[in-house]
């Protein structure tokens, strides 16, 4: 049996998408188990670069069954657009697979968190507006309605009106916006069914058999550790569980399903949306963040959002480690680094005359801490041709030594350019 699960260690756009499809080819299944289209996940083959916000990166390989768990939110209209794209490029999709428990993001809730962003003006989180917060909202209050409802009209129906007597007085008193009737909207829901029906599965007894049979699964991470509800920087955050555990109640597996815990960190760090950050750059013409946006090419793949940028924080990635239970880190983005005179690592906070060597809990620190940096000779070489470890130059295996270190895991697996060939496989045994 082999669960793996690949979690983002930092803000998200980690990479995800393009470790997900490198690691693909000795998995049977690909699954996602926590958030929806606020994702977008690069995967760059043969100079043409595909971006999926919804479907599993896995959806690249004709063997593997891609799977949307029941943790996720969908929005449909969202979801069958993707699907044509991919057919369109020549990608198969009728493997798909999608939990019947998986919720539905509604055009109520797209409106909902644009007009909650609205109004909360300054203070807003900087959301992706694709729905995802108030669909999650909906779970939790038992409001929401799911996959399997698109397969009966009449709770469809029923269960919609319920949800519109609450929504459309909200929409309309609270901020001055159309409602809907319940016609127009179980017409376009109900004519996405034929599309979505053939797709609907049981998918946590498919994962489980799965498992049970000795396939290969991958857990597919959306977003990343500090955008988790519970673990990030909250209110900064996304509505799931993007950690590890959201693997098992996103999929419905036991935690003794998952054998390997592959956290993505960049070599640096990104944020896109508001809260705090550390390690932040200033947007300095010819500076080192000015290098990691224009060279990293760091805009959002989802909603083309400059991204902020920064060094790496070993703060972070360590209680990535310790939330997710890593076994082993991948760093990518390694080439971005290569032409800097010097590279910083924050090793540690600095707040009112105490460091912190952990990330603090309580929030107002974190806003307020200051990095403690060690600074590293850089290495001028083009690194992106690099296969093996041995062939990176010296300064650039001291710097993945030393963030191993820090993080007291392995770096298995070090991305060098956004191909699925340039990455180096150092501790990642092909499936026997
Ligand atoms: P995800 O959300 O974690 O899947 O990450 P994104 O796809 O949003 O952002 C990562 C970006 O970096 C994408 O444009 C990738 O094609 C690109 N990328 C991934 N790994 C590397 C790498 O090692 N080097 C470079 N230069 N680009 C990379
Ligand atoms: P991938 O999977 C980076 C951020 C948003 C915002 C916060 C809440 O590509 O790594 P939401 O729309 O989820 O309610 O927004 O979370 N965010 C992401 N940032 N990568 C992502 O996904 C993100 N998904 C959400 O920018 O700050
Ligand atoms: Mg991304």
């Amino acid at each position: 049996m082999a669960g793996i699960v690949l979690v983002g260690a930092q803000w998200g756009d980690e990479g995800k998408g393009k470790i997900t499809d490198l690691i693909a080819y000795d998995m049977d299944v690909v699954v996602r188990f926590q958030g929806g289209n606020n994702a977008g996940h690069t995967i760059v083959h043969s100079g043409k670069t595909y971006a999926l916000h919804l479907i599993p990166s896995g959806v690249m390989y004709p063997h593997i069954t891609p799977v949307i768990g029941n943790g996720c939110v969908i929005d449909p209209k969202v979801l069958i657009e993707e699907m044509d794209r991919l057919q369109a490029d020549g990608l198969a999709t009728h493997r798909l697979r999608i939990s019947c428990n998986a919720h539905l993001i509604m055009p109520y809730h797209r409106d909902l968190d644009g007009a909650s962003e609205r109004r909360l003006g300054k203070l807003e989180i900087g959301t992706t507006r694709r729905g995802i917060g108030p669909a999650y909202q909906d779970k939790a209050s038992r409001m929401g309605l799911r996959v399997q409802d698109l397969q009966d009209e009449r709770i469809f129906r029923r269960k919609l009106e319920a949800a519109l007597a609450e929504k459309n007085a909200i929409l309309e008193k609270v901020y001055g916006l159309p409602g809907y009737t319940v016609e127009s909207i179980a017409e376009e829901y109900l004519g996405y069914s034929e599309r979505i029906e053939p797709h609907i599965a049981d998918t946590a007894q498919l994962v489980n058999t799965a498992l049970r049979a000795d396939q290969w699964v991958l857990f597919e991470g959306a977003q990343g550790t500090l955008l988790d509800i519970d673990h990030g920087t909250y209110p900064f955050v996304t509505s799931s569980n993007p950690t590890a555990g959201g693997a098992c109640t996103g999929v419905g597996v036991g935690p003794k399903s998952i054998d390997r815990v592959l956290g993505v960190a960049k070599a640096y760090i990104t944020r896109v949306g508001s809260g705090p950050f550390p390690t932040e750059l200033e947007d300095c013409p010819g500076g080192a963040g000015e290098h990691l946006q224009s060279v990293g090419g760091e805009f959002g793949t989802t909603t083309g959002r400059k991204r902020r940028c920064g060094w790496f924080d070993a703060v972070i990635v360590r209680y990535a480690v310790q939330v997710n239970g890593i076994t082993d880190l991948v760093v990518t983005k390694l080439d971005v680094l290569s032409k800097l005179e010097t590279v910083k690592v924050c090793v540690a906070y600095r707040h009112e005359g105490h460091r912190y060597n952990e990330l603090p809990c309580h929030q107002t620190i974190f806003h307020k801490a200051r990095p403690i940096y060690e600074e590293l000779p850089g290495w001028q070489e083009d690194i992106t041709g690099c296969r093996t470890f041995e062939e990176l130059p010296k300064n650039a295996k001291a710097y993945i030594e030393f963030l191993e270190d820090l993080a007291e895991v392995p770096v298995s697996i070090i991305a060098v350019g956004p191909e699925r060939e340039q990455t180096i496989m150092r501790r990642w045994e092909r499936r026997p």
